[in-house]
């Protein structure tokens, strides 16, 4: 009997809680996934909620047992998984029927398939969802992407099941396309950053300082009660405090110093570059989960070169100095990725809207902080870059000295900081009025007669190296 309001496609972690969270809001949903070994268990961990599911072995079950027009999420992994499971799905569908793509999917491709269906009369949606298993489960971010009439009609659903700031739902329509799943990658950037700019300061902390996780754990909690107010500097402070029982040694001093990744902060960096539309910081980040991959050769540098004596005194860096370097960094950093949001609003025309985004991202999300609700507001007076609104020029006058007193120290102690240095680095070239590109335009007009504007006259101009150095 057709009576589920919405059906999820992939019961595994994130799917499984995904289903739960929707019935636990006192909606039917029907749930199915590709190896059907896993609905016992799945239906088991559902406890009570498994009144309101429907377990299904068979997609044409699952298609039978939904409402018209049906809605279908689904929760598989980004890429062919996805393109495979809407060809095996379509044929058992009415054109009415509402494909959404909740993973973690190139904006290109959510492009192309929402292109695919349109062309076909189809409806479909792709949703970035931000939280993990504890999001899924309990409250996500979702940044909506697709027809705006599409979107409306899931709208009661996916706000119910989203994250509440206040009583604002953490889920907002983005634009056409894949602007929803843009804005999600543009968040997994900032949160490699975000993640990056802590490690720097933990690195700061253990190596400069000699802390033990331990200690270097009550310094996060305590910056957590400040306005680093943050998921990630909470979930900081927590994995530096937890002990291994195998070894009674720190969870973290067992943990191999090589970062994995799936992609989507490779994806902002690649994005930043074809817009225009620098993201030093991200890419500063996304280099060093490269970089800590490359372990056999980070440890064969030590050899041939020797360790970094590293220890920095309280004189030359307080900790005060590291809390306020994260604070201008953070600030930095997401300067310019709302810069990127900007830019790609413009060349894609989306319209997408700034201080919603932020708003969006205050809770449920993996990079939920007490900045965000601060910077929605900047963000709702349409500020030329994040930094140069009142609010945040404020706060980085306030910390950018220890940007640079930790940048320096770390520098010369020879700590790694590429995404504190990089933020100082942006800094100083956003105030910079006039640059050295003079020298760039003058080198590309010599070798390549390019051609360069004056300062005081207009049009294009060549120096009076043009030809001579071809005789
Ligand atoms: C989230 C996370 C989630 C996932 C990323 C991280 O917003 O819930 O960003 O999407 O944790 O895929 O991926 P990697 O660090 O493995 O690239």
């Amino acid at each position: 009997m057709a009576q589920s309001d919405i059906g999820v496609i992939g019961l595994g972690t994130m799917g499984a809680m995904l289903t739960m969270n929707i019935a636990d809001k006192g909606f039917h949903v029907a749930g199915y996934n590709r190896t059907a070994a896993r609905l016992a268990s799945y239906m088991e961990e559902a406890g009570d909620l498994a009144a309101r599911i429907t377990p299904c072995e068979t997609l044409e079950t699952f298609v039978a047992s939904l409402k018209t027009p049906r809605a279908i999420i689904l929760m598989v992994p980004a890429g062919a998984p996805v393109d495979d499971q809407i060809a095996a799905l379509r044929p058992l569908l009415d054109e009415a029927d509402l494909i959404i793509d909740a993973g973690n999917a190139n904006f290109h491709d959510t492009n192309r398939r929402a292109a695919a269906a349109k062309a076909a009369g189809q409806a479909f949606l792709g949703i970035g969802v931000s939280g993990g298993a504890e999001g899924a489960r309990f409250g996500p971010s979702i940044m909506g992407g697709g027809s705006r009439a599409h979107w409306d009609r899931v709208a009661p659903i996916l706000t119910a099941i989203a994250a509440q700031y206040d009583d604002t739902a953490c889920a907002t329509y983005m634009g056409e396309g894949g602007a929803g799943h843009f804005v999600k990658t543009v968040h997994n950037g900032i949160e490699y950053a975000d993640m990056q700019l802590i490690a720097e300061a933990y690195g700061i902390l253990r190596d400069g300082k000699s802390m033990q996780a331990a200690a270097c754990g009550a310094v996060f909690t305590r910056w957590n009660t400040g306005v680093l107010q943050s998921y990630l500097i909470e979930i900081s402070g927590k994995v530096s405090g937890a002990m291994d029982e195998a070894t009674r040694q720190p969870v973290l001093d067992v943990i191999l110093d090589r970062a994995g990744q799936k992609g989507t902060g490779r994806w902002t960096v690649i994005e930043s570059q074809m817009l225009g539309a620098p993201v030093p910081v991200i890419e500063a980040a996304v280099g060093a989960r490269n970089l800590s991959a490359m372990r056999d050769l980070r440890q064969a540098g030590e050899a041939a070169f020797g360790a970094a004596e590293t220890a920095i005194s309280d004189t030359d860096l307080s900790l005060d100095d590291i809390e306020a370097a994260l604070i201008a960094g953070k600030v930095l950093c997401y300067a310019q990725g709302f810069d990127l949001l900007t830019r790609a609003s413009a060349d894609y025309g989306w319209d997408l809207p700034m201080a919603e985004i932020a708003e969006v991202w205050r809770a449920g999300c993996i990079i939920r902080s007490s900045m965000l609700n601060d910077m929605a507001a900047a963000l709702r007076d349409g500020p030329e870059n994040l930094a140069l609104a009142p609010f945040f020029r404020d706060v980085i006058a306030k910390n950018i000295k220890g940007l640079r007193k930790t940048a320096l120290a770390a520098q010369t102690a020879g700590l790694p900081v590429p995404a504190l240095a990089s933020a100082l680095a942006y800094f100083d070239a956003l105030r910079q009025g006039r640059s050295t590109a003079n020298m760039l335009q003058a080198q590309r007009d010599f070798f390549g007669a390019h051609g360069f504007e004056r300062v005081d006259a207009p049009g294009a101009h060549h120096g009076p190296w043009l030809g001579q150095h071809l005789e």
